[in-house]
Formats: C-alpha cells, structure tokens, sequence
C-alpha cells in the first residue's frame, strides 16, 4: 500500500480511499458554500504556488485548477512533462524535492499512479492527483457535490455506474462507498475493478448502512437509480484495444434512451466528459434535460477550490 512508501506527516489527495469522510464531508460543504456564496475576499491563498504536471492533455481538470487558484489569490504553474527534465530522464523523486523547495503543492496528472506515489516522497508538501491509470479523485468530489446539489441526501439516492471500471468508476465507487451512497455498477467482467478494491468499499458501505452491487447487465444496476453514470469505453492510453473494448461494450452498455427510462422517472444522466458520443452514450441522452455533464464541469472548479483551502490556507 501507497502508506508505507510516503510521508504521512503530509496531507495529500491521491485517491478518496485515504481521505476520511469527515474531511470528504467538509470539503463538499466549501464547494457548495464557494458555489452558493462566492468566493472569499481577502486572497486566502495569497503567496501560495501550486506546480501543475501534466503527462496527459485536459480541459476541465487544467482550467478548473488554474481558474480556483487564480479566485483565490495564489499563483500556478503549468509544467507541461516535455518541457521538464523528466522528460530527458531526471527521476520522478528528484523533481517531487526540487519543486518542494519552490512551491506549496504539486498537482499532477500521470500515466502511472506509482509516478504520484513518488512525488508523494518529497516530504514537504502536498500532491494531489488530477488523474492517473488507478484513480480519479478529483472527478469523484465534483460529481457527489453535483448528485448532493440533486438529492439534498445523499444516503436516499441510487447511482448506478454502466461500463468500463476506469479510473472514473474507481473513484466514485470509493466516494459513494465512504459517504453512504447506494452505488451499483454494470461492467462486464475483466473490465471490474480489482477485487481488493471492490472488496474494501464493500466494507465502507456495509459501515454505512449503504449498498454496493455489481451486475453484468446495465438494465437490473439502473433499476430504481436516480443517477446514472457512463465513462468512455476507451481511455486516454489504452487506445490500441479500441476495436476490442469496443466489441465488448457496446451495444449492451451503451446509455441511451431505452436504457435510462429502466431507470427512475426523472432519473439524470451523468459523465465526467469529454465523451465519445454514439459509443458509451447517445447525443439524444448527454444534451437531454435530464443530463448533469456541464454542473458536473463546472462543479470541478468549486471543488478543487474548496480542497485547495482545505489543504493550503491557514
Ligand atoms: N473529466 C476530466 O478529467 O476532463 P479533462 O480530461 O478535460 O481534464
């Protein structure tokens, strides 16, 4: 486990399975007061840089960060790896060290979770993850404030996840897990998420008096949902298994109007973006009235303000 390796004297946020639910809870409570209220004068992160590693392109996750921290007052910085000695070899630890000594927080997004893990070991400041192959956490903390925004309680309501067990379905399955949100997913198997994982938020939802299933047909997990939530069925990175993946999921997984009407009247539709359209969902259901995908973008910025402050204001 990732806690033998780093310093845990230094609060980071590599993936929700670390984070507390009280601390989850908090952080959700700032978005949504920064969301309702505005943001608070007086520059609280004034004098705070944040270093910005990018391997992979992004739209959302890139704009949300830089946009928070600039309401905030602080300053960031955006690496793109080429641009590094990373990208001529220095190694992940040494540049973790190194930009310990300039900024106050490095935000990465890596091809390999085990990179954050190593930026993790620099001792001094925090490492948040903006996406990496095991974990989206990020994403997971924009997408419950969006279903609480919804459902007012979040231990009334159903979300049922249809496809591939990505990094997306990772994170959210441990947010709902945490927080006591009923979650069932539909992912075919060899695409689930590792048992160990499945078996932890098992734990965390049987604490909480929530239920976790897992089916292999996307009509019975969205049976009674009030949210239902699709990825891409090819990620960033696993583009050579297209004609594979895509064999596999669709047409059974594809959320489409025939398969959000099985769920709740009025149930909405949700996806972290950017989409595939006409593979994991129909145009007719992502701008549809019942879809959440631009509160959900938007919520990315509130967010990771309120987990900024959370973690660098005084
Ligand atoms: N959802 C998400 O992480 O979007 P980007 O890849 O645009 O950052």
């Amino acid at each position: 486990m990732w806690e033998q390796h780093v310093d845990m004297a230094v609060k980071h946020f590599l993936s929700i399975s670390e984070q507390s639910a009280e601390d989850l809870r908090k952080i959700l409570n700032l978005a949504l007061r920064l969301k309702r209220k505005g943001y608070p004068a007086g520059s609280p992160l004034r004098k705070k840089v944040v270093a910005m590693i990018f391997q992979k392109p992004s739209t959302r996750t890139r704009v949300s960060i830089q946009s928070a921290i600039a309401r905030l007052g602080g300053e960031s910085l955006y690496l793109g790896y080429s641009e590094l000695q990373l990208g001529r070899g220095e190694t992940v630890l040494d540049t973790g060290r190194v930009l310990a000594r300039y900024v106050d927080a490095i935000v990465a997004r890596v091809f390999k979770h085990d990179d954050l893990l190593e930026l993790a070991r620099n001792g001094r400041i925090p490492v948040i993850n903006a996406l990496s192959d095991r974990h989206h956490p990020l994403q997971a903390l924009a997408d419950v404030m969006t279903i609480w925004e919804k459902a007012r309680n979040l231990r009334s309501v159903k979300v049922a996840y249809v496809g591939d067990g990505s990094n997306v379905a990772i994170s959210l399955l441990q947010i709902c897990a945490k927080l006591g949100v009923n979650i069932s997913l539909a992912i075919p198997e060899g695409y689930r998420p590792d048992k160990a994982i499945l078996r932890e938020a098992g734990e965390w939802a049987e604490k909480n008096k929530s239920t976790l299933e897992i089916y292999d047909d996307p009509v019975k997990a969205v049976e009674e949902a009030d949210f239902v939530y699709t990825d891409v069925f090819v990620s960033m990175g696993s583009e050579e298994e297209r004609e594979k993946r895509l064999s596999v999921f669709l047409p059974k997984y594809q959320v489409n109007a025939g398969l959000l009407s099985k769920a709740k009247k009025n149930a909405y539709f949700m996806h972290c973006m950017p989409m595939h359209l006409g593979e994991e969902v129909t145009p007719e259901v992502a701008y549809s009235t019942a879809s959440l995908i631009y509160e959900q973008a938007e919520n990315r910025m509130h967010t990771f303000a309120a987990l900024a402050l959370h973690l660098l204001a005084k």
